[in-house]
This record gives C-alpha cells, sequence and structure tokens, in this order.
C-alpha cells in the first residue's frame, strides 16, 4: 500500500497531532503562497512531448500480451550519488545498470511487450536457451501511458521455449518519491545527508529497469547493488555477505549482492542505500526483525516502540494465518521523505517517520495508536497482496481491504486495553459512508478492462478500497462466524500463495469453510451486490407493524439504480438476545423480529456489524432516545455513536428531520465514551462549517483515561472553533508562548493538534500571516522547505481552518497545473487534495467556482483527481440545498437548546 494517500484523509478526519515542523510547514506555506501571489503569475504547465514514434503492433489494449511469462530476473543497479559532499557541483543523481530477464514464451510470437519508462536504454539482447542471439530487427518506445518497449524480432519465438532478455540502461534519480529516487535530510543539526529509497507501487518499477509490470508477472529477483563506499545497501532478501569492495577511477565502491527473493510481483521491489543509519534488531523464531532509522532517531529510542510490537504483530498472524512468515528477515525503515504513510516491501518495508517513531512525552496517544496500526497494517500484507497477490490492480481492494480490516486485529493483539477494533466503526465505516453515499462513488470492484493505465491505477487507492473493502470483510465475517472466515482465509492463502488471486476465489475458499461447517451461508450470493455495485442501503423499519424494506442511500435521494443486497442484520430487542436476520428482499416485508414488544424498543446492526445505515418509525426513534437519556449503557457503545451518525445523514438525505438527528446529541452529557462524542462531533462540524458558529464550550484539564485524552481534545476544538472567550485566550497563550520559544513546548502531546489549528486562527486576527520580521524569519529557519511528501496533507490541514479555507482554494486553484505536473503521476493523491480543499462548499458562488475549474482544466488528463472532482460537485450541490431549507431550523433548535441548559 502506499498508504498516504488514505491516512492524510483519516489524518484530517480524525484527531490528529501536529508536529512542530508540520505547523512551521503551514506557515511557511502561507507565506510563500502570498509572495508568490504577489511575485508572479501562476506557471503554465510544461508542455508534453509530441507523440511521433509510429507503434508497430501496440496489442488492443495497455496490458501486456500474456503470451510470455517472466521466470527470472538478475538486476545489477548502480546509483553515483554521494551520501555526503563538500561541494554539490559534483554531486551526481544518476544511476545505471543492466539486467537480464528469463522469460517464457507460452504462445509463439515475435514481438515483446516490456514496460520502460524514463529509462536510456542502450543495449539490448535477445538470446534463446542456447545461447543463440536473435535477430532485432527494431524497437519502439511508446510514447503514451502504455510506457511500453516493443522490440520486433525477425523470427517468431517459439512456444513453449525460454529465452533471455539482456539490456543496459541508465536513469536519474529525482526527489521525486517515486521509482528510485533521492531523499535529503540533515545530521547533527547542519550536515547535509543524500541517500536512495524506492516506491515503485503501483506502476514505478519500470523506472528502474525493464520489466514486466504488473502484478500477476511474478518473478524471482536477484539484485546487485553497487554503492559508495562506506554506505549501506538493503533490498528486499538478506545480502549473500559483506560488500565486496572494488575501485574504479580512484574512487571506492562497494558491491551488495542479495539472495535471491522468493516469487513475487515487481511492484514490492525496494532498495535503500544510505550512510550511517541505524538499526534494532531482534530475533522472533525463525525471521530477524530490524527497525532502522536516522542515526539520532535511534540514538534517542524513537525506533522502540515500533522494535518492540513488529514481531509480537508478525508472529500473531503467523498462528492466525497459520503460514509463517517466508523471509529469513524483515527490515523496517523509517524514510526521512516518503510519498506513502507506508509501503509494504516484501522484507523492506517503508514508512514516513510520523508512522514509525515514537517519541515518548512528545508523541500523542492517538499517535502511538496509529504507528501501530500502520505496521499491523503493513505486516498483513506480508500475506494479502505479497504472498498472494489480485490478479490485477481493480481488485486492488483484496490487498488494502484486508489489510486494512486485519490491521485492527493484529493491534488488538498487542494491545488489548485500547479496544482498537470497536475504533473501525469510527475511522474506517462512518467516514466511508459519506463517500460511499454519493452518486460518483464507485464500485469496491471494478472492471478489469476499466482500469488500463497508472492514473486509473493510481485513482483506485482510495477510501472506498481501502475502508470500504474493510468494512464489507467485517460484516461477512461476522455473518459466517469469525471462526469460519478465519478457516477459509487459512486455505485461500495456502492454496495461492507465491500466485494470484480474484474475489470469486476468496468466496470460494470461504463457501468451503461454511459447507464443512454444515453452514447454509452462500457467501457469493450474499456479496455479489456489496462488492460489484457502489453504495449501501438504508434499511427502513416500522417496530409498529415490523415492516422492513432497503433503499440505496444517496445523499440526494435520486437513485436511478435497482440495486439490492443480500443485507445481514443483527437485531436487538429491549431485554432480549441478539438475533441475525437476512434481507434479501427489497420489501417492505413484514417479520416478527422487527415488531416492537409492547412499549419496547428495537435497535437494528447491533455493533454496526451491518454496512448500511437504519431508519425507524417516529416512536421507535422517541424510544431509543428517551432510553438513552436514561440508562445509555444498555445500548452498545459502537451503537450509541452510530445512532447519532446515521440520524444526522439522514437527516442530510431528507430521511428525518433534522432536529431528530441534534436531538440524538442531547444524552452524551451522562456518556464518557469516545465513539459517540467523536460521531456527534464530526457530525455538528458538518453544521460549523455549513451555518454561523454557536456558542458552546468545554472543561480544561488533562485527564486519565484515553477516551477521556480524547474528549478533552474534542472540546477543545469545539469550544475554541466557537470562539469562547475563555478558550481562545488560553489557546492563544499557549500558542505565543510556544512561538516566542519553539524548543520549550509546554502543550501537552495530545493537545497540540487543537492548539495549533486554533492558536494559528486567532493569532491570525493580529496578522501572524505577517507577523513581524523577526518570528517569520525564526519560522522560516525551523524549515527551509515544505518537504514534498507534506505538500498535499500541509494544504488540506490549512483548508480545515475556517480562514485558511479560502487561501487553500485559490492556491490550489492557481497553481493547478503546477501540482498536478508534480503530483499527478505518483501515489500522492490529487483526489484527497480536492477532497479536502472544497469540504466547507456551500453556496452558489463555490459551486460556479468549481464547476468553472472543471471547465478550464477540461482538456487535461486529471489524473487521479477526476472523480474526486466530481464528487466535490456533487458534495457541493447537496450542502447548497440542504443549508437553504435547514440553516433556520437548525439555529432555532441551537436557540431553544441554549435556554433550556446553557449549553448542549
Ligand atoms: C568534490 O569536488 C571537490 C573539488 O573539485 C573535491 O575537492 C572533492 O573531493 C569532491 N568531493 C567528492 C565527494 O568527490
Ligand atoms: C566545486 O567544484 C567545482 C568543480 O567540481 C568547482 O568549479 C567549484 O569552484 C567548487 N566550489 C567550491 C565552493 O569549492
Ligand atoms: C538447443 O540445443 C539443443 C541441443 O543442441 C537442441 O536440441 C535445441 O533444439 C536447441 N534449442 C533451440 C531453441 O534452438
Ligand atoms: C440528484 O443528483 C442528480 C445527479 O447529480 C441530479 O441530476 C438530480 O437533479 C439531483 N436531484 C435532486 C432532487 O437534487
Ligand atoms: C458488541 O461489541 C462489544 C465490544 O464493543 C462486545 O463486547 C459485544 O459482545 C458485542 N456485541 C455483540 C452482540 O456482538
Ligand atoms: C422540522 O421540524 C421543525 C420543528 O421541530 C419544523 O419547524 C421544520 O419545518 C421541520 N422541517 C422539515 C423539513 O420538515
Ligand atoms: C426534539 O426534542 C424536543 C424537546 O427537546 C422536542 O420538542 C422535539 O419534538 C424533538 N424533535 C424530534 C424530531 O423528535
Ligand atoms: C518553559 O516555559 C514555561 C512557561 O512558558 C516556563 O515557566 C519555564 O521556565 C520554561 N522553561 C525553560 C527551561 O525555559
Ligand atoms: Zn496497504
Amino acid at each position: 500500500m502506499p498508504k498516504g494517500i488514505f491516512i492524510s484523509k483519516a489524518l484530517a478526519a480524525s484527531v490528529v497531532v501536529v508536529t512542530a515542523s508540520a505547523l512551521a510547514s503551514f506557515l511557511v506555506m502561507i507565506i510563500i503562497f502570498q509572495e508568490q501571489i504577489r511575485a508572479r503569475e501562476p506557471v503554465p504547465p510544461p508542455t508534453m512531448p509530441a507523440t511521433t514514434a509510429e507503434p508497430t503492433g501496440l496489442p488492443p489494449n495497455m496490458r501486456l500480451p500474456k503470451d510470455l511469462v517472466p521466470e527470472e530476473y538478475e538486476v545489477f543497479l548502480q546509483p553515483y550519488l554521494y551520501a555526503q559532499v563538500t561541494n554539490i557541483t559534483n554531486q551526481s543523481f544518476a544511476f545505471t545498470g543492466h539486467s537480464v530477464v528469463k522469460f517464457n514464451c507460452v504462445k509463439p510470437t515475435s514481438r515483446i511487450f516490456i514496460h520502460s519508462k524514463d529509462l536510456n536504454v542502450n543495449f539490448m539482447q535477445v538470446t534463446n536457451e542456447n545461447g543463440t542471439v536473435l535477430h532485432i530487427i527494431g524497437s519502439t518506445f511508446m510514447e503514451d501511458e502504455s510506457n511500453f518497449l516493443e522490440i520486433v524480432l525477425r523470427e517468431r519465438l517459439r512456444a513453449p521455449g525460454t529465452y533471455y532478455l539482456r539490456t543496459k540502461f541508465e536513469g536519474e534519480m529525482l526527489d521525486d518519491l517515486t521509482g528510485i529516487y533521492v531523499s535529503q535530510y540533515l545530521e547533527n543539526v547542519d550536515e547535509k545527508r543524500f541517500m536512495v529509497a524506492s516506491q515503485m507501487q503501483p506502476t514505478d518499477a519500470r523506472k528502474v529497469f525493464p520489466c514486466f509490470d504488473e502484478p500477476a508477472m511474478k518473478a524471482v529477483f536477484r539484485i546487485t547493488i553497487m554503492h559508495r563506499e562506506s554506505t549501506t545497501a538493503l533490498s528486499n532478501a538478506k545480502e549473500t555477505g559483506s560488500p565486496e569492495t572494488t575501485e574504479i577511477d580512484g574512487e571506492t565502491w562497494y558491491i551488495t549482492e542479495f539472495h535471491p527473493t522468493k516469487k513475487m510481483s515487481t511492484y514490492l521491489l525496494a532498495f535503500v542505500v544510505c550512510l550511517d543509519f541505524g538499526s534494532k534488531e531482534t530475533n522472533y523464531l525463525r525471521t530477524a526483525v530490524k527497525t532502522w532509522a536516522r542515526p539520532e532517531a535511534i540514538e534517542a529510542g524513537h525506533a522502540d516502540y515500533a522494535q518492540s510490537i513488529t514481531g509480537d504483530i508478525l508472529l500473531a498472524y503467523e498462528e492466525f494465518f497459520n503460514i509463517n512468515y517466508p523471509l529469513s528477515k524483515l527490515d523496517q525503515i523509517a524514510l526521512p521523505d516518503f510519498g506513502a504513510g507506508a509501503m509494504e516491501n516484501w522484507g523492506l518495508i517503508m514508512y514516513r517517520e510520523t508512522a514509525l517513531l515514537y517519541e515518548e512525552g512528545v508523541s500523542s496517544t492517538s499517535n502511538q495508536q496509529w504507528i501501530a496500526t500502520v505496521i499491523a497494517h503493513e505486516l498483513a500484507h506480508q500475506w494479502f497482496g505479497n504472498l498472494v497477490t489480485m490478479k490485477w490492480w481493480n481488485d486492488l481492494w483484496l490487498s488494502e481491504g484486508f489489510a486494512t480490516y486485519i490491521s485492527y486485529i493484529g493491534v488488538d493483539k498487542v494491545n488489548p486495553t485500547w479496544n482498537i477494533k470497536d475504533l473501525m466503526v469510527l475511522n474506517d465505516i462512518q467516514s466511508v459512508f459519506q463517500v460511499d453515499a454519493l452518486a460518483t462513488s464507485h464500485p469496491l470492484s471494478s472492471k478489469e478492462e476499466d482500469v488500463q493505465t497508472p492514473a486509473d491505477i493510481g485513482q483506485l487507492f482510495d477510501s472506498i478500497t481501502y475502508s470500504k473493502g474493510a468494512a464489507v470483510l467485517r460484516m461477512l465475517s461476522d455473518y459466517i462466524s469469525d471462526s469460519v472466515f478465519q478457516a477459509g482465509l487459512r486455505t485461500y492463502l495456502k492454496d495461492h500463495q507465491y500466485s494470484n488471486a480474484d474475489y470469486k476465489d476468496l468466496w470460494s475458499h470461504l463457501q468451503k469453510a461454511v459447507d464443512a461447517k454444515q453452514g447454509t451461508e452462500n457467501v457469493k450470493e450474499v456479496m455479489t451486490t456489496w462488492i460489484e455495485k457502489m453504495g449501501y442501503p438504508v434499511i427502513t423499519i416500522n417496530t409498529k407493524t415490523g415492516s422492513v424494506s432497503q433503499k440505496h442511500f444517496l445523499l440526494n435521494q435520486t437513485s436511478p439504480y435497482k440495486f439490492m443486497w443480500h443485507v445481514p442484520i443483527r437485531v436487538m430487542k429491549t431485554g432480549q438476545k441478539v438475533i441475525l436476520d437476512l434481507l434479501d428482499v427489497k420489501g417492505p416485508v413484514t417479520k416478527t423480529a422487527y415488531k416492537a414488544v409492547d412499549d419496547g424498543w428495537i435497535l437494528a446492526n447491533v455493533n454496526c456489524t451491518g454496512y448500511f445505515r437504519v431508519n425507524y418509525n417516529a416512536e421507535n426513534w422517541e424510544r431509543l432516545l428517551l432510553h438513552l437519556n436514561n440508562s445509555h449503557s444498555d445500548i452498545p457503545v459502537i451503537n450509541r455513536g452510530q445512532l447519532i451518525d446515521d440520524a444526522f445523514n439522514l437527516a442530510r438525505a431528507k430521511y428525518i428531520n433534522v432536529t431528530l438527528a441534534l436531538n440524538t446529541t442531547k444524552y452524551l452529557s451522562n456518556d464518557m465514551e469516545y465513539i459517540p462524542w467523536e460521531s456527534a462531533l464530526r457530525n455538528l462540524d458538518y453544521f460549523i462549517l455549513m451555518f454561523d458558529r454557536s456558542e458552546v464550550y468545554g472543561p480544561y484539564e488533562v485527564p486519565e483515561s484515553l477516551t477521556a485524552q480524547y474528549n478533552q481534545i474534542n472540546a477543545i476544538s469545539v469550544a475554541c472553533s466557537n470562539d469562547l472567550p475563555k478558550c481562545t485566550e488560553m489557546v492563544k497563550g499557549l500558542f505565543d508562548n510556544w512561538i516566542d520559544d519553539p524548543v520549550n513546548n509546554t502543550i501537552h502531546a495530545n493537545l497540540k493538534s487543537a492548539i495549533y489549528c486554533n492558536g494559528i486562527r486567532h493569532s491570525r486576527g493580529e496578522g501572524v500571516g505577517n507577523r513581524s520580521g523577526r518570528d517569520t524569519c525564526r519560522i522560516l529557519w525551523t524549515q527551509d522547505k515544505i518537504r514534498k511528501m507534506d505538500a498535499v496533507s500541509t494544504i488540506n490541514y490549512i483548508a480545515r481552518n475556517v480562514d485558511g479555507q479560502s487561501l487553500a482554494w485559490d492556491f490550489v486553484r492557481s497553481q493547478w497545473s503546477y501540482i498536478s505536473e508534480e503530483y499527478g503521476g505518483g501515489i500522492v493523491s490529487l483526489g484527497s487534495l480536492i477532497d479536502g480543499v472544497t469540504q466547507r462548499f456551500s453556496t452558489d458562488f463555490e459551486l460556479q467556482k468549481l464547476r468553472q475549474f472543471q471547465e478550464e482544466h477540461a482538456e487535461d488528463t486529471f489524473s487521479s483527481g477526476t472523480r474526486a472532482l466530481q464528487q466535490a460537485i456533487e458534495r457541493t450541490q447537496a450542502n447548497i440545498k440542504w443549508v437553504k431549507e435547514n440553516k433556520q431550523t437548525v439555529l432555532d433548535w441551537f436557540r431553544g437548546q441554549h435556554v433550556e441548559s446553557q449549553g448542549f
């Protein structure tokens, strides 16, 4: 996974800890932008080279023909980079290499199609198994998104037959966070260091050497790296021994050779060359686990937390899947520059520093949970994704949905006290419900032919793939029971190891597990709509009659589709046991399961194991609300959150009156749990985005328990964003102290996010944007540039702030050409950028601007941003309508509450 895309979204949505450097970036960004507006016009987009080459025989689509199948590669790479230079002019960003790929011809052909991008290939030779050289009559680099190198031979390759393609090539390493790239950082305060890192997923292995760069083209890789004296080279497999040394032109080089890898996909390859990185090592049964980071971070113990949990999670998975981790080593490394949040490269997992390094007292609890979750996610991929890989990117959810779902199981094993599994409802389900309620959403599994270009593939790394994928797996596991689900996963992994699978393979294994237990569930039948259609249903229950029905839930109620889901529904009645019903008709139908007993209430979707929303008749809502008021603990904590989230969203889609949704929050003063509070605050946040601010307040003290801590952060956020004077003063004070003396940070780690966010807002009143030159200098000095990997999250962070919103939008709009050029090709998501800066849009003026923006760029390939822009327009339309219809009712409700209780 390049988790980055998704991470930045999840971070933006929930409790974020903003480090001092991110804050600095934030201010720097504003200053830089203001400078830019003053100084110059937006940069025109670089012109693309015209397509000149005449393809000699392009396959019918952008997929490799299946007539050649790679078996084994030998790859030699030599990056010329110095890890440190006294004089930058003699630094070199070039690399050279050569490779041999052994492949089998299964269908006679005279054309070899292989991927190669941005490489200067200066030698090609094809031989047969006897070493006879075959005559090449021509070769073409396709200048389109196929990235094909086509080699035309005089004679046809025979099938079956084994052949070898030798190439020599050279390329350049940029700081673009894709392929093999250069990262810079400082050591001992001011010594500049350079390192080589890599990110192949999804389609950049082809930038490193010519290869059959598709996930199903698995092969064995024998890697050798030649690198500068004293540096360390890492790759997927263990090195065969100490590096050999050689002299070239008076300079010393190391040659590190690695053992052959397991049979694997190209997108999982990884390379690092670095100087002085330290590591912590622990042996876990068969596996040597090492955590690498900058030497200062290792010395300060920041890798200790990650190192302490990694082996435990690995062993827990080995037992859970009943398959051992197949490599003898597992390296994980924290990189100063990394585009994704983390990447599961087999045997060499890469992370952003913030996703791996934990600093006691500085990092917050949510930060620690985040680190554990990311590690558990990447380790889960070692089975789901690495050992068994999706046949093609259209089933990316099989890798990412699983890793997301399994990560909660992994974290729970190492820290059961966190109740992390419950948080999946907040972190994944509630958030993806938002996107999946739009008519511009998309199904979990796309058609294979609809996913061809790198941009098509990049667009799939979104919350549907990660979070909806995880949510429907959780639902299925609950439906057929966790133990049957686990049994099915075990045989699925075993049968498809070192190979590929699609979701139909998964269903067949889960079905066998169901049958083995004499179960009656039909996996394929139940799952088909969830996987192949977008969206989810709202289940409508009338507890007076016991009637139940389903309907596609869309923000603007008018679904043209006739989707029908098989919905497993757990139902709870006052004082009775939970029962499971399968609703496999549209309805309405009448079932006793949904008919209330006397004056009792009914609660459907217990623990929110199902991926759907529930609406009830007015009486049942009233009874549930009354019961929440009187004894809320009878209702499971997850459902207390879900009732609130369902009610607010049903109100947005006009299924119920908004006052009913607001009424669901009134019991909260008695509830100390995090999930219901966070559910309410996120939804109230939407109101705050749309409406004038109203007055709310919260206490200020650092409390003990985790959920209480979260609640405090929430309280500060809400109180301050509503301009409660006391809060404003407190935050401003803490923030100004910090600005004046950034080294002595007295802000509690858990409160940083809230304090910084609001501090900036209030200080801006006096002009932080143009604070005195002395302060600006200090801020600029703290960090001389925004790391490329932080650009999207930084802009989104600015956009979350009321005043920052228009600034961020103007920035994105005016710099779009530049941004899409710089980031469009990589895995950094333009989608989450557009999503972030347009969150608050709710006026006709903003809609008009969005449409204008869409028109202006109608010609551009919007790459991974296309769908997000359509979604932003749809969401804005819905917001405009909603605000018009509900503003007065909401304001009246708040005024009423104020009189009632001086708060909410
Ligand atoms: C870079 O160039 C300078 C001057 O040409 C030379 O003194 C120095 O040794 C070179 N550094 C490296 C790392 O080659
Ligand atoms: C850096 O090296 C280049 C040639 O390699 C030389 O022309 C230049 O003067 C050097 N600069 C310094 C500051 O040493
Ligand atoms: C390779 O050599 C063997 C033995 O000489 C011969 O039988 C075989 O046909 C040759 N293969 C090819 C592809 O020419
Ligand atoms: C709902 O959305 C569709 C597509 O965006 C639009 O054509 C239709 O007018 C909308 N309906 C309402 C009632 O807003
Ligand atoms: C609901 O989840 C809680 C944990 O939050 C668990 O203790 C409880 O057993 C679950 N209830 C059902 C019916 O599965
Ligand atoms: C919702 O209820 C309020 C009174 O509680 C009423 O004034 C308002 O018109 C209702 N809104 C809708 C859309 O029915
Ligand atoms: C919300 O609660 C108020 C009492 O505080 C009540 O008058 C109103 O009818 C309720 N609204 C709905 C839609 O239940
Ligand atoms: C840190 O700041 C706090 C409050 O601003 C102050 O009381 C304390 O003396 C400072 N500590 C140092 C070491 O400067
Ligand atoms: Zn992933």
